[in-house]
């Protein structure tokens, strides 16, 4: 373990809302060990900004951890060459030209079709009934699992989210998240003769990898895939009817649904954190790191940082957010950035608000988790 300093947390109260004693951290112990995540982390944007990079000291190989058992050893598991192989095999479904050209239209499609439901509709929940689907939808056309419904879409990626924090073991998370695998697995095999064109899935066969590995990567897209859009389009809409004069701004043209995403998540970060281990003994800072030392990189934490963000507590989609890394700063940068960019910024958001101009928020929306982030409702009525 790290000689940082210690910090205790209490992870239920760290759950229900990390930013108070993330503040703390970056102000007192940046760099500090907590032992109740057997984790050393780093808080400062510059310091998470820099380490990312140093991949021979803070490695993504983790061939005993969680993910990989329960998932198989994806990309975000890997450093290197073996890394870029499978990150470029998947880059073809993903590229911003083929969110743009291909993805794009499905996207509105399947949003269409959602939003129809909802217009009959005096009052509903927009993560539940607007944000699960239009991320799924999504994530079935980018996958190529087609058959798969919006439902389990969202519960197997929330079953292998859940599998992958389940550090003290509990028997029927794993099980849970071991079914989820399974029918993935069966999805794949049912698409593989003739999966969809540019899908994750084509494109990874085209370019030879091995089966394991598509397997492996088809479950982190969806892992990562879903629930991130997810809470970042319930959370935006919650943002902006909760600050309304910013949501006018928008319609008046005076900023944009873009704006409105970058501030959010910097705000409040849907992946709070990457995890790494140390792969040589090494100095960050002064504190001296030991081979194994389990890292978390806190990107939530960077979003709030004082020496980048004046007022960083508040929703300000004026604001200038380009430091902020809620996708990540290194090789890792998050693969599916452009296409969320695309399904949350050029379709779900300015395709809800046009076509409800009249919701309002109907009840609290509850937030929770530190390392995945976002509200498990909004409800709204019209
Ligand atoms: C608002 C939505 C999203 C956010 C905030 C987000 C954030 C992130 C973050 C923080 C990472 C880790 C970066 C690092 O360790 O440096 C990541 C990795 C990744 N994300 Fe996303 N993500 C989102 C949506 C998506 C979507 C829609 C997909 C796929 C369709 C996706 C696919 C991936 C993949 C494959 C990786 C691993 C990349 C690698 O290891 O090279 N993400 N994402």
């Amino acid at each position: 373990m790290s000689n940082a300093p210690i910090t205790h947390i209490d992870v239920a109260a760290f759950a229900a809302d990390p930013y108070p004693i993330l503040a703390e951290m970056r102000r007192d112990a940046p760099i500090t060990y907590v032992p109740e995540l057997k984790a050393t982390l780093i808080t400062r944007r510059d310091d998470i900004h820099r380490e990312e990079k140093r991949v021979h000291v803070l490695s993504s190989l983790q061939p005993d951890g969680l993910m990989t058992q329960l998932m198989g050893e994806n990309m975000m598991r890997k450093d290197g060459e073996a890394h870029m192989r499978e990150r470029r095999a998947l880059f073809p479904a993903l590229s911003p030209r083929t969110v743009a050209d291909h993805w794009k239209p499905m996207f509105e499609n399947a949003t269409t079709s959602i939003l129809n439901t909802l217009k009959e509709r005096k009052q509903f929940d927009v993560t539940t009934d607007f944000a699960m689907p239009v991320s799924a939808a999504a994530l079935k056309a980018i996958t190529g699992l087609s058959d798969m419904t919006h439902a389990e879409m969202d519960r197997v990626s929330q079953h292998m989210i859940d599998g992958c924090a389940n550090y003290v073991g509990i028997p029927e998370i794993t099980t849970r998240c071991y079914a989820a695998t399974a029918l993935i697995d069966t999805h794949i095999d049912r698409m593989s003769a003739t999966p969809p064109p540019k899908s994750a899935l084509a494109v990874m066969q085209t370019a030879g990898l091995p089966i394991d590995s598509i397997r492996a990567n088809i479950k982190l897209v969806i892992s990562g895939g879903q629930n991130e859009p997810r809470a970042a389009i319930a959370g935006t809409v919650w943002a902006l009817l909760t600050h309304p004069e910013q949501l006018t701004m928008i319609r008046n043209g005076n900023a944009s649904y873009r704006d409105a995403f970058a501030e959010y998540v910097r705000w409040i970060s849907p992946i709070g954190m990457s995890p790494r281990v140390i792969a040589q003994d090494d100095r960050i800072n002064g504190i001296d790191f030991h081979k194994g030392d389990r890292v978390f990189l806190m990107f939530s934490s960077a979003g709030r940082d004082a020496q980048y963000f004046e007022d960083a507590d508040q929703f300000d989609i004026t604001r200038d957010t380009s430091a902020a890394i809620p996708f990540g700063a290194g090789p890792h940068f998050c693969a599916g950035a452009a296409a969320s960019r695309c399904l949350i910024t050029q379709v779900a958001l300015p395709m809800l608000f046009d076509a409800l101009p009249d919701l309002n928020l109907n009840g609290p929306a509850p937030f929770t988790g530190w390392a995945f982030r976002g509200p498990t409702a909004v409800p709204v009525a019209r």
